[in-house]
């Protein structure tokens, strides 16, 4: 719980006698802030484009100091919990606070295992699909109509049912997202294997065939399940702050993922690892890498290098450090260290990180930057990208939609500077 500082702020407006007196609180960690809520009884309204000052609530699951690179889930460093845990132990951290011992770990992993199918039914959504459909349209339908099955277990005030639901979301996942690539593929979907760890499972979903086992490499496995992990969450990004947007209105918890996953989408955020590979095609060659990045310093010019650039991180972004190092060991277990795209990335990154331009706007390559390389060197097509991070992100998102409903939360509800024209009368079609 936040702590109320003794000196509040004081808001003089002029024209307005006395000062508004605006309470401020203090986190573990982090900057304070200022509670403007009662400015809207003074008649003012506060203006934040990109919510870039805005804290939108309070919440104990992620911290990030950006100017330190530095990320922590429930405390714990990324660095760290890469290194030493496993996917399915952060989603348990996530979603309960604290690491879980021996039993309750293997307990967890047991019943996330035992909830990877999906309804049979809902194989048949997929045929309304065309074949080239972006897998990120299918998963945005398919999540939210998850909805339609549970009934059991959406009352959103009982926690009981919440965890359940979040069990769901993240055992169901990873299978709905090798469905969607099976779809575009033509070939038929292949049921989850409860033998196999999470990622192992995955990546059995995504390329085994009812013709031939997929043998999973452990080195593969192991880079899966750490670009799930560094996926898993990310404080209040866009899709998080759109699924809690969404579920403060009462919204059911699929229903409230599914608007995360749109909000995801975008190459802004969780589209840009897909960016990123496009962006590394169209250069072609590191010949072409200078007049790329003097495209991205021109300002009469939209061109912006993909995969660089945070609106937190204004350091490296921790996560990507990790990807980086991960995306040598896969590339080296493939017997492909001479990667030309690898080539390219790490050209560009040289360039940036001594370029005024970059170096002055502190911007460093983010988690994006090296994981649609290890996707791509795995076998998995670009368009599947976003749905990695969609998978990978799924704890972060319920585990946030979790602690909104569990605690004091009201409808989200923004207010705007309108700009549009004051009030005005009618004119009949006749006479405009
Ligand atoms: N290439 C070239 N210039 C850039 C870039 C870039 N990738 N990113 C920012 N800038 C410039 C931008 O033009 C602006 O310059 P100026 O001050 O002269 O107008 C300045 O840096 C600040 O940019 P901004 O757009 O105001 O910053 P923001 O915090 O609103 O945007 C961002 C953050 C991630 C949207 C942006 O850096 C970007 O578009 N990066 C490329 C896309 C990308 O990699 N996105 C993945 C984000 S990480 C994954 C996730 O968490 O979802």
């Amino acid at each position: 719980m936040s702590e109320q500082n003794n000196q509040p702020a004081e808001l003089a407006i002029p024209g307005v006698a006395d000062s508004i007196e605006l309470p401020i609180y203090s986190g573990n960690i982090g900057p304070d802030v200022i509670d403007v809520g009662k400015l809207t009884s003074q008649g003012y309204f506060t203006y934040d484009p990109g919510f870039v000052s805005t804290a939108s609530c309070e919440s104990a699951i992620t911290y990030i100091d950006g100017d330190e690179g530095t990320l922590l889930h429930r405390g714990y460093p990324i660095e760290q919990l890469a290194d030493k845990s496993d996917y399915l132990e952060l989603c348990y951290l996530l979603l309960n606070g604290e690491l879980p011992g021996a039993t309750a770990k293997a307990e967890f992993v047991h019943t996330i295992k035992n909830h990877t199918m999906v309804n049979e039914q809902l194989r048949t959504f997929f045929q309304g699909f065309r074949p080239d459909a972006h897998p990120m349209a299918i998963m945005c339908g398919v999540v939210g109509a998850l909805s339609s099955f549970y009934h059991d277990s959406l009352d959103i005030d009982n926690p009981q049912h919440r965890m359940i639901t979040a069990h769901r979301l993240i055992a169901k996942m990873p299978t709905l997202a090798a469905m969607s690539f099976k779809h575009a593929q033509g070939q038929p979907f292949i049921y989850p294997r409860n033998d196999l760890g999470y990622a192992e499972n995955f990546l059995h979903m995504m390329f085994a065939t009812p013709c031939e086992e997929y043998k999973v490499s452990p080195t593969l496995a192991k880079a899966m399940d750490r670009i799930f992990l560094l996926h898993a969450d990310h404080e209040q990004n866009a899709s998080t702050s759109t699924v809690r947007l969404a579920g403060s209105t009462g919204a059911n918890p699929f229903a409230s993922v599914a608007a995360g996953i749109a909000a995801l989408w975008g190459p802004s955020h969780g589209g840009a690892n897909e960016a990123v590979l496009t962006m590394l095609d169209e250069i072609g060659s590191v010949d072409n890498i200078p007049e790329y990045v003097r495209r991205a310093k021109d300002k009469n010019d939209p061109f912006r290098i993909m995969g660089f650039g945070h609106r937190v991180y204004k350091n490296y972004d921790p996560r990507a450090k990790v990807m980086q190092q991960t995306c040598h060991e896969v590339l080296e277990e493939l017997g492909v260290q001479d990667n030309p795209v690898l080539a390219m990335a790490k050209e560009l990154e040289r360039i940036a990180l001594e370029d005024e331009y970059f170096v002055e706007k502190r911007l460093y390559p983010n988690v994006d930057f090296y994981s649609g390389i290890i996707l791509k060197a795995i076998g998995i097509p670009v368009e599947m990208f976003t749905v990695i991070f969609a998978t990978g992100r799924t704890p972060g998102w319920i585990a946030h939609w979790c602690e909104m409903i569990g605690g004091n939360y009201k409808i989200g509800r923004p207010r705007q500077l309108y700009t549009g024209s004051p009030k005005r009368d009618f004119v009949d079609v006749a006479d405009r």
